[in-house]
């Protein structure tokens, strides 16, 4: 057994789930007129309400005092600190010095990265603001129209998700797009209809050797150099890397290189120049208010007692579902169209950082780790996977995302999308039990054989737990908030497993794989050493293949 499952608050933890298992939050809340009071969060305008969870007060201590022995306090202590606490990469965890907004020094190995981000934000500033009033301009002299970003993974989904959330705040004639699967038919849908003369290229890569992203990266100069010549790829492609050499090797001029370290991991990488899509189409100031978010969370992260502290309170009640529980599947439910993109982000953040099966000391788990998340807006989940949810043999502990106000004046729609938030973390909760049911049926008059018949099936177990996030608008302040308030979860949850949570070296396996394999396709080099299924549908690629060219 590992030193946290013999550990006596993990112990404790354990004899204490066999007094709850059996509690039902219907009762709990029936007895307790205060819950919400009691087991309720607010940080800057948004309030985490976590009364719907299978939990307790001692639930609450337990938890706390787990937190405290794995030390979680000191670790996210040295994080701030510059510490190279991710320790395969022997490298700082520094992302929360990109949204330093005091004057504090941020040190990494004796030296303040402070002076190294302002530059790099004032650059994004002048660039953002050439090319939006159209200072910048293509090489025929006509204004920017669309920024197509050219990255994938933690180069992609962040800027997605923050220019999807943020498109209220976007000008009708400066867009967005993005180009990130390796799949042809990406590039070529992306590129269909834009007019070379008025699109920028950002070739996003933090290691400017991603196979994906640098595919994608020469077939868009080749549309471009084809249509506007050589000369034009000065004017219409930047970059943003931390490896000026390949970007320099690719033809980008380093000048507009917009650098970021190897102290940002890809999916912390949002707040950094990967964010220049951000600054671009919705321009500096809005950029900068997001880091302003993540800031106010950081803040609260880094000096709120344990009791009280957002992140390490979702982390805590993550790990009594996994760990305690056993149920293995997160959901993230946002209600709001605008956060639709939020839970695949999320889906890189945390099973990228969480899933992994090794400790700090190079030995495997005795318990689980990350969980399995998804999710989509509601209130479409609700027509689509929400039946699992209610009435499923799996259990799945979720988060529940409100957003009060709308940028929109239909407050009827509004008033809708809230009831139904409501509605369903409320029904997840309480259920209906099958005397409940009964009675509804025969007040309608339903025939006794009949109620005997449906009772079971109209029957809710409930008892399913639910966070409610309710931020007061989806803004530029609350979408940092958001992305920093799930980044310190899925840190606090790594230090409690004792896992690093900011390697991937279980994304390399397939990407060796797939270099080897591809002269094996193409006919460069014979089959062979393969085992028979790889073999058998190599070679029946190959043949359809042939038949389609
Ligand atoms: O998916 C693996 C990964 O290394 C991610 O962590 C990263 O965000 C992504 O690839 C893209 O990497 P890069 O920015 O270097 O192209």
């Amino acid at each position: 057994m590992s030193e946290l499952t013999q550990s006596p608050t993990w112990q404790a933890l354990t004899d204490h789930f066999e007094q709850i298992k059996p509690l039902h939050m219907r009762d709990m809340f029936d007895k307790d007129p205060n819950r919400f009071e009691k087991f309720s969060v607010r940080s800057s305008g948004i309030l985490l309400d976590y009364s719907k969870n299978r939990i307790t007060s001692e639930t609450m201590t337990l938890l706390t005092d787990l937190a405290r022995s794995c030390q979680v306090e000191e670790i996210r202590d040295r994080m701030f600190a510059g510490a190279h606490i991710n320790s395969t990469e022997d490298r700082a965890v520094f992302h929360v010095a990109l949204r330093n907004r005091s004057e504090r020094p941020m040190m990494v190995d004796g030296k303040d990265v402070m002076p190294d981000v302002r530059r790099v934000l004032n650059k994004m500033r002048r660039f953002s603001e050439d090319v939006r009033k159209g200072h910048w301009r293509g090489i025929t002299g006509r204004h920017i129209k669309t920024v197509v970003n050219i990255g994938i993974g933690g180069s992609d989904l962040g800027v997605i998700m923050a220019l999807q959330s943020m498109r209220s705040y976007q000008r009708d004639d400066l867009s967005p797009r993005f180009i990130s699967n390796v799949d042809s038919s990406h590039l070529m849908e992306t590129l269909r209809d834009l007019d070379p003369e008025t699109t920028l290229f950002i070739v996003a890569s933090k290691t400017f050797s991603t196979q994906e992203t640098m595919l994608n990266a020469t077939s868009a100069r080749s549309w471009l150099v084809k249509r506007l010549g050589r000369e034009a790829v000065r004017k219409h492609f930047v970059a943003v890397s931390t490896n000026k050499k390949r970007v320099h090797d690719f033809g980008i001029d380093t000048d507009y290189m917009f650098p970021f370290w190897d102290w940002v991991g890809g999916r912390y990488s949002t707040w950094s120049a990967i964010g220049l899509a951000i600054a671009l189409v919705i321009g500096m100031d809005k950029f900068e208010e997001m880091l302003e978010g993540g800031y106010a969370m950081d803040e609260h992260f880094r000096t709120t007692p344990l009791e009280n502290n957002m992140p390490v309170i979702m982390a805590l009640l993550g790990v009594w579902y996994s760990n305690f529980f056993g149920w293995s599947t997160h959901a993230v439910l946002p209600y709001d169209q605008y956060l639709t993109r939020f839970p695949q982000f999320l889906q890189q953040m945390d099973m990228e950082s969480n899933g992994k099966r090794i400790d700090l000391q190079g030995r495997p788990v005795d318990y689980t780790t990350g969980p399995i998340i998804f999710g989509h807006a509601g209130t479409n989940a609700q027509h689509s996977f929400f039946q699992l949810l209610h009435q499923g043999s799996w259990n799945v502990s979720m988060d529940f995302i409100g957003v009060a106000n709308n940028h929109h004046p239909l407050r009827e729609h509004q008033t809708i999308l809230l009831s139904n938030f409501l509605a369903q973390t409320k029904a997840l909760m309480r259920g209906k039990t099958e005397a409940e049911v009964r009675k509804e049926l025969s007040a309608k008059g339903m025939p006794p054989a009949k109620i005997d018949m449906l009772a079971p099936h109209r029957t809710f177990p409930g008892n399913k737990p639910t966070n409610s996030l309710v931020l007061p608008l989806v803004t530029p302040f609350t979408i940092g908030q958001l992305i920093a308030l799930y980044e310190h979860k899925v840190f606090v949850q790594g230090v409690i497993w004792n896992i690093n949570s900011f390697d991937q070296w279980g994304v390399e396996l397939g990407k060796e794989l797939a270099r080897d394999l591809t002269p094996k396709l193409t006919g460069e080099v014979p089959i062979m050493g393969e085992d028979s299924s790889t073999e058998g549908l190599l070679n029946y690629m190959k043949r359809l293949k042939k038949e389609f060219i």
